[in-house]
């Protein structure tokens, strides 16, 4: 996977780039990032990217040139791969996005400073916008690594273990079981008996039923768009009726639909 990426602050890319997944899928020529300082396309001297916006009010706006010229030398324009605009404005990253992403053989990114961008940019360059979330940073830098890793660790053989990230949180619409490793008793607490019972088909069924139990407990949101057998439906059909949540009516009503 080719990642371009356009930003007024290369630097601050290459310490997370050189470090763990990221830093293998490079060695393992599964991931390749090419940073581009949009200041180099900057036309005057001062290599200016920002202006004041028409209409006046606060802040500053990134021009449109730069990012233009910067865009139709790498990628050219059209441009030839999807090109995602950083912004809050954008549809939120979800595991599924990523999952899309992860399948495609060449992405293009740009990161904002500033307010924000001369809306033509928006309008007449990039394919898409994506937000990592409903709060604002101070720019499209930290979103782009973010972006870079939820897809990367997708591409198949990124993660050493084979499984990957399929027992992932979200992987399969649900929240990750708990996970322990040794000592089995730790200050007092233990460790559950049945993970250390060898029985792999009860050890499953007990993560899955955990599994159900901390998206029900934390997200009951995500339910409505889990995949969910005849069993998971029992088993939290009996969690609900023995917890009080705020959440009961909308999940009970859930599951009577999904059996009929
Ligand atoms: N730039 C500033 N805030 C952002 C956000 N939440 N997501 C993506 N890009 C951003």
């Amino acid at each position: 996977m080719l990642f371009d990426v356009f930003t007024l602050f290369p630097e601050v890319f290459p310490a997370y780039l050189e470090t763990s997944i990221l830093k293998r899928a490079k060695e393992n020529d599964l991931l390749e990032v090419r940073l581009h300082d949009i200041r180099d396309w900057a036309t005057d001297k001062h290599r200016t990217t920002d202006d004041t916006p028409y209409g006046g009010g606060g802040g500053m706006v990134m021009k449109p040139e730069p990012i233009f010229k910067a865009v139709e030398e790498v990628i050219g324009i059209p441009p030839s791969c999807p090109l995602i605009l950083l912004t809050p404005q954008g549809q939120t990253l979800t595991q599924q996005k990523a999952e899309e992403l992860s399948e495609l053989p060449h992405l293009a990114v740009i990161c904002g400073r500033y307010e924000g961008f001369d809306e033509r940019i928006r309008q007449h360059l990039v394919s898409e916008e994506i937000s990592i979330g409903d709060y604002v940073l101070s720019g499209g830098e930290l979103p782009a690594l973010i972006l870079i890793e939820a897809v990367t660790r997708l591409i198949p053989g990124a993660l050493g273990d084979p499984e990957g990230a399929f027992d992932d949180s979200f992987s399969c619409g649900l929240l990750e079981y708990p996970q322990y490793t040794r000592p089995p008793a730790f200050r007092g607490w233990e460790v559950p008996e049945i993970l250390q019972s060898g029985d792999h088909g009860a050890i499953d069924r007990w993560r899955r039923n955990q599994a159900l139990l901390r998206t029900l407990q934390k997200r009951p949101d995500l339910l409505f768009k889990a995949d969910l057998s005849d069993a998971d439906l029992d088993y939290l059909e009996q969690a609900v009726q023995e917890s009080e949540t705020a959440a009961s009516d909308p999940i009970i009503n859930l599951i009577k639909k999904r059996k009929e």
